[in-house]
């Protein structure tokens, strides 16, 4: 047991909504005492509550709001989006001043260690911001959300169309996890390690390692639906991603081809080899918005 039993979530969204309900199942369990949802509205947060989450309004731009509801919290977990990266840095600041112990920055995606650049850029940065402020993090790479990106056509996913977009072969090697997977290793991570483990430590959880083109292939075997898919040539795509940091699209679709894994095989789910994730397809046929 770590003997942290206090969590604050931070936007209880895409990936934090899932966290909460893993927390909320340990707290039912009796291994997590509290679990705080910070927000910046009450309204929707109902459901939560009856649950036996405790919604807190904050505002992020005051220390004061932030440091009141984060008092006695043992690990903040952000998941804010990229539109509240100020508001992360401001909770770091806040989370420090409170006694937070361990502080999990909002990563759930690639390696951003090993490869700091492009859209991975301002995650880097809060890391080493959390560093040059002195507060312990955990990461957690997860790769993309093996049930959720297929149904984000901008992102070049389109599956309820049956269509998709890679750059180059769409053939190299990918780490995809489930959201539900994601919660239930990050919660068990956090609650049976010792600080000392989880101090400045990445944590790689990996669903399924699998090609675009082989999620493709076994979806086919699976349901008979057909999927087209558009290979756009690496080179064009290097192009735009060159010219626009903020062309998601393009950044993506070269992280699929080029660094898709967040490691190698031996380092991911290493502190709990028994995860027994969901396969992408399945983790797809259960796709919930
Ligand atoms: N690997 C993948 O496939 C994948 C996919 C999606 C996201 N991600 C990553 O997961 C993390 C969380 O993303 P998400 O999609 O889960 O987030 P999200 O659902 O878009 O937003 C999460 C919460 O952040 C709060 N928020 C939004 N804008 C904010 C702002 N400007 N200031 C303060 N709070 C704000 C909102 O909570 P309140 O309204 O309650 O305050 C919102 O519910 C990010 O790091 C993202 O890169 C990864």
């Amino acid at each position: 047991m770590s003997g942290y039993k206090n969590f604050a979530v931070a936007g209880a969204g895409t990936i934090g909504l899932p966290i909460v309900e893993e927390l909320l199942k340990a707290k039912a369990a009796g291994t997590v005492a509290k679990v705080v949802v910070l927000t910046r509205s009450a309204t929707g947060k109902d459901a939560l509550a009856e649950k036996g989450a405790e919604p807190i309004v904050v505002d992020y731009d005051s220390p004061t709001s932030l440091q009141s509801a984060l008092k006695g919290i043992d690990i903040v977990i952000s998941t804010l989006n990229v539109f509240g990266l100020d508001a992360q840095s401001q909770l770091a600041d806040a989370a420090k001043a409170a006694g937070v112990k361990l502080f999990v920055p909002s990563e759930f995606g690639g390696d951003t260690v090993n490869f700091p650049e492009g859209f991975n850029a301002p995650k880097a940065a809060q890391r080493e911001r959390l560093t040059a402020i002195g507060i312990p993090w955990a990461l957690f790479p997860t790769g993309p959300f093996a049930d959720w990106i297929w149904f984000v056509p901008y992102i070049g996913f389109d599956l309820v169309n049956g269509k998709f977009e890679v750059a180059g072969t769409g053939n190299s090697p990918v780490t995809f996890t489930s959201r539900k997977d994601i919660a239930r290793y990050v919660v068990h991570v956090l609650t049976s390690l010792p600080p000392s483990k989880l101090e400045n430590h990445v944590f790689k959880v990996e669903g399924q390692r699998i090609s675009v083109k082989g999620v493709a292939e076994e979806y086919e075997k699976r349901t008979g639906k057909k999927i087209e898919i558009t290979s756009v040539p690496l080179e064009v795509v290097k192009d735009q991603a060159a010219k626009n940091p903020g062309d998601f699209k393009s950044w993506f679709a070269l992280y699929l081809e080029l660094h898709g894994t967040v490691g190698k095989k031996e380092e991911v789910n290493v502190d709990w080899p028994e995860l027994n994730p969901e396969s992408v397809v399945d983790a797809i046929l259960s796709y919930k918005s």
